[in-house]
C-alpha cells in the first residue's frame, strides 16, 4: 500500500500501459482518474477496476478538454497528487511521405498534450502547496532517431526535453517531474506498429514484433507489467530527490 491516500490522473488509461498503471496504483491504495479520449472504453475500464477508479473523457490534444478533465478529476477526488502523462499516438513512414497534417496530429497529442497536462496539474499542485509527482511516458524512440519513425521519435525526444525543463521549473515547489522510457512493449499499440512495418518494410504480419523482441538484451519484448515498478517508485517518498530524469525500462535496449 505504498500509495495509500494518494490520488492520480493517468491519461490514455483505457488500455495498454496506462490501464496497467491504473490497476497497479489502485492495488497500492491510490484513487485513480482514468482519462482517455475513448469514452466508452475508459468508462468500462474504470467500472472494471472498482470504486477507487473514476472515468474522465479527455482529449489531451484539446485545451478545453484538458481543463475540463482536470477540473472534473480534482472535484471528484478532492486533490491531485500524481499525474502520469501516458496517452500518445504513433505514426511511421518514409520521410518523403510525411504530411503536415499527420505531424500536427502527433505533436498536438504527444508534445502539446504532455505539456499542457503538466501545466494543468502543476497549477493545482502549486496552489495546494503540498508538492506532487508528474511522470511522463517518453520512449527509447526519443533517444535515437529511426529511419521510418521521424515524427514519433521527435515527439518523444521533445517529451524528454520537456521533462528536464519542467523538472527544473517545478522542483522548488516539490513537484518531481520524471519520465519513463520504455523499449518495445507488447500490446495493441505494437500491433499497430507491426502493421505499419509490414507495409513499409514488406514484412509478414508479426515478423517485426518477433525481430524486435529477439533483439532485446533481456530476450523478449516488454510487457506493461514490466513498467509498473518504476511508475510506483517514482510516485513514492523514496524518489523525493529524483527530478528531471528519464529512466529506461527496456530490457537493456538503451544505455544512458
Ligand atoms: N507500447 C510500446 O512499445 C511503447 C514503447 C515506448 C513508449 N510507449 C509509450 O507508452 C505510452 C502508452 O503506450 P501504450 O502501448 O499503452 O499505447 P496504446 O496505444 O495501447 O494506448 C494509448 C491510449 O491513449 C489513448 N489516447 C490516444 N489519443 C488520446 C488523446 N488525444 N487524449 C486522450 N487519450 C488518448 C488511447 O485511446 C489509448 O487508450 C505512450 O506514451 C507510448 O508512446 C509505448
Amino acid at each position: 500500500m505504498r500509495l495509500r491516500g494518494k490520488t492520480a490522473l493517468i491519461t490514455g488509461a483505457a488500455r495498454g500501459i496506462g490501464l496497467e498503471f491504473a490497476r497497479a496504483y489502485i492495488a497500492e491504495g491510490a484513487t485513480v482518474a482514468l482519462a482517455d479520449i475513448n469514452a466508452d472504453a475508459v468508462a468500462q475500464a474504470a467500472a472494471d477496476l472498482g470504486p477507487q477508479a473514476l472515468a474522465v473523457q479527455m482529449d489531451i490534444g484539446d485545451q478545453a478538454s484538458i481543463e475540463a478533465g482536470f477540473a472534473q478529476a480534482i472535484a471528484q477526488m478532492g486533490k491531485l497528487d500524481i499525474l502520469i502523462n501516458n496517452a500518445a499516438l504513433f505514426t511511421a513512414g518514409p520521410l518523403t511521405e510525411i504530411t503536415r497534417a499527420d505531424y500536427d496530429r502527433i505533436f498536438a497529442v504527444n508534445v502539446a498534450g504532455t505539456l499542457f497536462c503538466m501545466q494543468a496539474a502543476a497549477k493545482h499542485m502549486i496552489a495546494r502547496g503540498e508538492g506532487g509527482r508528474i511522470i511522463n511516458m517518453a520512449s527509447q524512440a526519443g533517444r535515437r532517431g529511426e529511419s521510418l519513425v521521424a515524427v514519433y521519435c521527435a515527439s518523444k525526444a521533445a517529451v524528454i526535453s520537456l521533462t528536464q525543463s519542467a523538472g527544473l521549473n517545478l522542483i522548488p515547489h516539490r513537484i518531481n517531474v520524471n519520465a519513463i522510457a520504455p523499449g518495445v512493449v507488447d500490446g495493441e499499440h505494437w500491433d499497430h506498429v507491426d502493421s505499419l512495418f509490414a507495409k513499409y518494410e514488406g514484412r509478414a504480419p508479426g515478423e517485426k514484433k518477433r525481430i524486435v523482441g529477439d533483439s532485446v538484451p533481456y530476450g523478449r519484448m516488454g510487457t506493461a507489467q514490466d513498467l509498473v515498478g518504476m511508475a510506483i517508485f517514482l510516485a513514492t517518498d523514496e524518489a523525493n530527490y529524483i527530478c528531471a530524469q528519464t529512466f529506461g525500462v527496456d530490457g537493456g535496449n538503451w544505455m544512458a
